[in-house]
């Protein structure tokens, strides 16, 4: 297939600090949910104290970064790392290192993309404020995005508020809530801290534009394309509000600086309604996104759920792909395969994604994740990882027709550069270009390894879309 991939389109890879970084409190760092989460598991499968080591490899592995040819690399920074406590003290060290990293990337000419929160909120920031349910975790996270603008804003031009709000909000942990048993306490909280979420991001926007002349700064949205289960309207309807609830009722509040209706009602009728100031309106409404990025994985399907005696409208079942009674119940679709953790392949999705929202928002679309998350074999120091040229080029391929389609993308970035710590799986889910050699219980050499798709991607990137 003839690709159609605009000149300077940003070919690159990702990663998240607590999942590559390790070094958990070295420096001056210290906890974050991301490793009290991680260490809850740490009996069974691998946790933040290591990760892939990449605080004392990442010369090595930026090194990798140029030799796969990419033009940018997403990647975070941890907000505890450079301010432990979340507020209060700033940690030298920890600005130290983003600049060393930074400074190599720019020197190799890969384009540093970064992302402020990516699932790692500084721990003390739970036990004073209860997370992002305290307003002062809003104030203190402006103030780390001022610093991470003004320390390194001279160097980066792209950043990424949050990651995925809309699926972190979705998963109990992730928003630190460990005892509750309410559910309606529990989506109180969750409104609330979602709020405060969208009313940090449009402080870091506004912050990002008024300090750093010519950034760009956009939303990072856990994507959803959910079809109806059957053709009946009761089911399309269903998923509609599926994707309105997992996705557009949070980008509608970043792109127009409120809520849409439907939203507003869901609020007021499980009366749940978070504690909005009257002066956040400005600052929502003054805050611009430059682009959207988007995270895609896979898609689902939708049938309409009413409420019965025992689930009032809006009580929800499960976490990331939630049900919620009143309005939509989630299955996986009959008619794709999935990946062996329960992930549905679908490529031409990706394509529905991106017209969907191009035409909602014309803004330029990154893709700041996607990928394939499974186990690798290494065979006589090689990783003939076949299944993921094959899912990424269907997907890239999907980029294109896009392209053609009208849709205006700024660049690729498939999850991730490197293998990383899934969250769920640990080490025994890879999604890397480039192997790292560790298990779970053993962090052996952490030998880097190029797979047989770092060398496929290189000429992808070298070609700017040649998927031969
Ligand atoms: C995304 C997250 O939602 O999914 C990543 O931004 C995560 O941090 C990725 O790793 C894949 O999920 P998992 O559970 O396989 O690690």
């Amino acid at each position: 297939m003839n690709t159609k991939f605009p000149q300077n389109f940003l070919w690159g890879a990702s990663s998240s600090a607590f999942q590559i970084e390790g070094a958990w409190d070295k420096d001056g760092k210290k906890m974050t949910v991301a490793d009290f989460n991680s260490f809850k598991k740490s009996h069974f499968q691998a946790d933040t104290k290591v990760a892939s080591d990449f605080y004392h490899n990442f010369e090595k592995d930026i090194d990798l970064m140029k030799e796969l040819g990419m033009k940018t690399y997403r990647f975070s920074i941890s907000w505890a790392r450079i301010i432990p406590d979340g507020e209060g003290e700033i940690n030298q060290k920890g600005i130290d290192f983003y600049n060393k990293v930074i400074n190599k990337l720019v020197e190799n000419n890969i384009e540093p993309f970064i992302t402020l929160y990516h699932f790692d909120l500084p721990f003390a920031l739970v036990e004073k404020y209860n997370g992002w349910e305290g307003r002062e975790t809003v104030f203190a996270y402006e103030r780390f995005s001022k610093i991470c603008f003004n320390e390194f804003g001279d160097r980066v031009k792209y950043w990424q508020p949050h990651n995925e709000q809309n699926l972190i909000v979705r998963v109990e942990e992730r928003i630190n809530i460990y005892d509750e048993k309410d559910p309606l306490e529990i989506d109180r909280m969750r409104a609330q801290m979602d709020y405060n979420m969208c009313l940090a991001h449009a402080l870091a926007v506004n912050a990002c534009h008024e300090i750093i002349e010519g950034s760009k700064i956009g939303a990072a949205v856990s994507s959803s394309v959910t079809y109806p289960l059957t053709c009946s309207p009761e089911d399309v309807y269903a998923a509609r509000m599926n994707d309105n609830f997992k996705v557009y009722y949070m980008l509608d509040m970043h792109f127009y600086g409120e809520y849409p209706g439907y939203y507003i009602k869901y609020l007021k009728e499980r009366d749940i309604m978070p504690r909005m100031e009257e002066s956040d309106k400005e600052i929502l409404k003054k805050a611009k996104m430059d682009f959207i990025a988007i995270n895609y994985y896979r898609t689902n399907c939708a049938e309409a759920l009413p409420i019965d005696d025992n689930h009032p409208f809006g009580t929800r079942e499960g976490a990331v792909d939630f049900s919620m009674y009143g309005l939509f119940k989630m299955s996986m679709n009959p008619k794709l395969k999935a990946t062996e953790y329960g992930a549905a392949i679908d490529a031409s999705g990706l394509r529905v994604a991106l017209n969907e929202y191009w035409q909602r928002y014309h803004l330029p679309i990154i893709i700041t994740e996607n990928g394939l998350g499974t186990a690798d074999v290494v065979e006589d120091g090689k990783i003939h990882d076949q299944y993921r040229i094959d899912y990424l080029r269907d997907h890239i391929e999907a980029c294109s027709l896009a392209i053609e389609d009208g849709v205006e993308m700024l660049g690729y970035c498939p999850w991730s550069f490197m293998d990383l710590l899934s969250s769920a799986q640990g080490f025994k889910k890879r999604y890397g270009f480039v192997y790292v050699n560790r298990t779970d219980d053993d962090t052996l050499d952490m030998k880097r390894i190029k797979k047989d798709s770092f060398h496929w991607y290189q000429k992808v990137i070298e070609t700017n879309g040649d998927l031969k």
